[in-house]
């Protein structure tokens, strides 16, 4: 049988089944190691701050997006892979939204986006919807706001933020989302949308009561060991084990102890 990707729809009928995985991944090799064990993987803008050094996600192109969605295209074969449409290539329009959208599926392969926003954004996603593009959802923290939001914070305290997150959620399941992210969200409010909406939502700092998870793949590895949000766990420390691999070949290069013998061409016969 010709083996086929998880498609959008899949994931959808996940929901009352069984908790969806789904992690980030940026690069091929990647991609290769995450797709027996995932779901769907998430080409984040993320990466720009992971990968790239930016501050925020706001810096991220749509050709940054792309490039990487074709490198998790390329590493992974049952995976359903979804691409962020990153700040400022879907807001202005829903016509905007869909040729950035359009030249994603086009030049990647992937068989969605996701896209940020709640009420706001209803109409464009199900613009999208109808015309042949799946969406996946983002409300609650949405970490393109940050400079209006003025930093990051988990949400849903006040009544006033909840009716907002809940509203937003209604929207964006209204509108035909395959499935909605929620991230940074107290758990009795993301208890209550997941109860409520028809679409999967997948969890981010929003408690086990979502349908499904996602976290960063660096942050579970341990890559960077410096901070740690309360909402991940490392499944890994791999840090410090690089740094040791980084300091161990810095010795034997100095002290001439590699190359040795066994990694050299042309090693003269012994006599
Ligand atoms: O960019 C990202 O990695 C995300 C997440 C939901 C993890 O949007
Ligand atoms: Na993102």
């Amino acid at each position: 049988a010709v083996k086929r990707r998880l498609s959008p729809g899949n994931i959808e009928a996940l929901k009352g089944e069984r908790p969806i995985v789904s992690l980030t991944a940026y690069t091929t090799p990647i991609a290769r190691l995450l797709d027996p064990h995932v779901d769907f993987m998430l080409v984040g803008d993320s990466l720009g701050m992971v990968l790239y050094g930016l501050d925020s996600t706001v810096g991220v192109t749509l050709d940054m997006m792309i490039a990487h969605g074709q490198a998790v295209m390329r590493g992974s074969e049952k995976a359903c892979v979804v691409v962020d449409l990153p700040f400022g290539s879907y807001q202005e329009s829903k016509e905007q939204a869909f040729n950035s959208a359009a030249r994603i599926l086009k030049e990647t392969g992937c068989s969605a986006v996701k896209l940020e926003g709640g009420a706001e954004m209803a109409e464009t996603v199900d613009f999208l919807t109808q015309r042949g593009i799946p969406v996946l959802g983002h409300v609650g923290l949405m970490p393109q706001l940050v400079n209006t939001l003025g930093g990051y914070r988990s949400l849903g305290r006040s009544e006033k933020e909840a009716a907002k997150i809940r509203r937003d959620a209604k929207a964006i399941d209204d509108a035909g989302a395959f499935a909605i992210v929620i991230e940074g969200t107290i758990e009795p409010l993301a208890r209550e949308i997941s109860e409520t909406l028809r679409a999967p939502t997948i969890g981010i700092g929003a408690s086990p009561a979502c349908d499904g998870q996602i976290l960063v793949s660096d942050d579970i590895l341990g890559l960077f060991s410096d901070f740690k949000p309360r909402f991940v766990k490392h499944f890994a420390e791999l840090a410090p084990q690089i740094s040791a691999a980084f300091e161990a070949y810095a010795n034997e290069v100095k002290a001439r102890t590699f190359p040795g013998i066994e990694h050299t061409f042309q090693v003269k016969p012994k006599a």
